[in-house]
Order: C-alpha cells, then structure tokens, then sequence
C-alpha cells in the first residue's frame, strides 16, 4: 500500500498518510466536519452519522470519522445531499432528545436550518433525573447517545467499565449493569465521562446545585452532608 494518498476535498486537492480519516484529511485543509459522538481523544465508532460525506461514486454517504482515504476518491463534504442528511438527522435528534444545553449541537441546528419541530409527533426520551451519589447528576433525558462516557469509561481511559448500553432499540439508554446506583457501581468519580458529554446530560452536581440557586455554601453543606449519609448508611 502506498504511503501517501492523494484525493479531492470539495475541489481541493490533499495528501495524507495511508489510513487517514476523511475527517482527519479534510481537517488537513482547514474544513471542519461536524460531529456528535466523535472525539479526538476516543475510538471512532461512527454511531450518529451526523459526519456524512459525499463520495463520487458510493451508493451511500460515508461517516467522515470512520471512512478512510482511498487514492483519486472526490469528497464532497456539503453537497445538497449531505445538507439534507445532516438537516434531518438534527430534527429527529431534537423530536426525542432534551437538546437545552447541548450548545454545539444547537449551533449546527442553526447551521443546518433544522425545524425542531418537524417531527411533533415524536416519541421522547424523557426520563427522571438521576441523582444517586454526592459527585454528579446524570439526566438521561438530555442524552445523544454518542457512546463518549462509556468509552472513557472504558478502555479509552479509565479502565472502569461502570457504565453501557442498556436496554435495546428506542429505549436504548446509557446505564450502570443492573441499574444499580453508582455508589454500588466501579465508578471511581473520575469524572471523565462528564468531561466528555456534550449534551449536559453528566453534570457536576456542584454546577447541578448552583444552577438552581443554591448559594455556594449551600452547595458545599448539600454535597458534603450527602457524602456523610451516603457513608453513614453503608
Ligand atoms: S451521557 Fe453524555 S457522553 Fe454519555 S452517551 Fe449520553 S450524551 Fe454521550
Ligand atoms: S461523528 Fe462520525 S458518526 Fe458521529
């Protein structure tokens, strides 16, 4: 296999090492690709397609973050098809998920010209807030399902495996094995996986608390006295 490969960006030429990502070329050129459960610091699975480019040629649109180079390929990374594929990937998003503080997302919503409300009929994720240990929330209602915790969580970083996939279909979600609080989990509180979420679905439960108005103090007295109890009954 050559080293490098040669191939057209939206009408730009580049050259990349074998193996490059469509992603990784067309960042090469300065071309941002948007993304949801891409980042830089994960394993690429290609699970929201928001990613999706043209390529002469391809049956079907290839995730950017996943598609590697191939010698003479012609990338077209906004095509009106692309546009459209991205178009309604956001409004089926936005029909079931809580998107309020997922502030990237709302910018490609902008973007993208995305109806929220194209779907009204649309079945929702809303699901009670989790609130089971003094370090964070965790608002499933809130989540794009990118998989991002769950690899930091997992062999990208931490090693821990405290959370998954859990149930299957729409009512996929993320969870602990057996839906156990995650003070009974391997959770250590990294808090990698919050670090990770773009969607404000993990929260530090400090910001959680300030948020809503509680003081600093208040915050301090709510978490620590939350620690105390949570020992207290073990
Ligand atoms: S909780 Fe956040 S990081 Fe985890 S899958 Fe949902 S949106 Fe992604
Ligand atoms: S960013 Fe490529 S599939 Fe999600």
């Amino acid at each position: 296999m050559a080293d490098e490969v040669t191939l057209s960006i939206d009408g730009h030429v580049v050259q990349v090492p074998a193996g490059t990502t469509i992603l990784k070329a067309a960042e090469q050129l300065g071309e941002k690709v948007p993304t949801i459960c891409y980042h830089d610091h994960t394993t690429a699975n290609g699970l929201c397609r928001l990613c999706v480019v043209e390529v002469a040629g391809a049956r079907v649109l290839s995730p950017a973050c996943t598609a590697e180079v191939r010698e003479g390929m012609q990338v077209s990374t906004r095509s009106e098809r692309v546009e459209r594929s991205r178009r309604t990937l956001l409004e089926m998003l936005s029909s079931a998920v809580d998107l309020s503080e997922a502030a990237e997302i709302q910018t490609m919503m902008e973007e993208y010209t995305a109806n929220p409300d194209r779907f009204p009929e649309g079945q929702t994720r809303s699901q009670p807030i989790l609130d089971d240990n003094p370090m964070f929330i965790r608002d499933y209602a809130k989540c794009v399902m990118c998989w991002r915790c769950v690899q930091v969580c997992a062999d990208d970083a931490q090693y821990t495996h405290a959370i998954n996939f859990t149930s299957r279909g729409f009512d996929t979600m993320i969870g602990t094995f057996f839906d156990k609080p995650l003070m009974e989990t391997t959770c250590v509180f990294c808090g990698q996986c919050v670090g990770v979420c773009p969607s404000g679905a993990l929260k530090a439960k400090r910001q959680y608390l300030l948020e809503r108005g509680l003081t600093p103090d208040e915050v301090m007295g709510a978490t620590r006295s939350e620690r105390r109890r949570k020992k207290r009954s073990k």
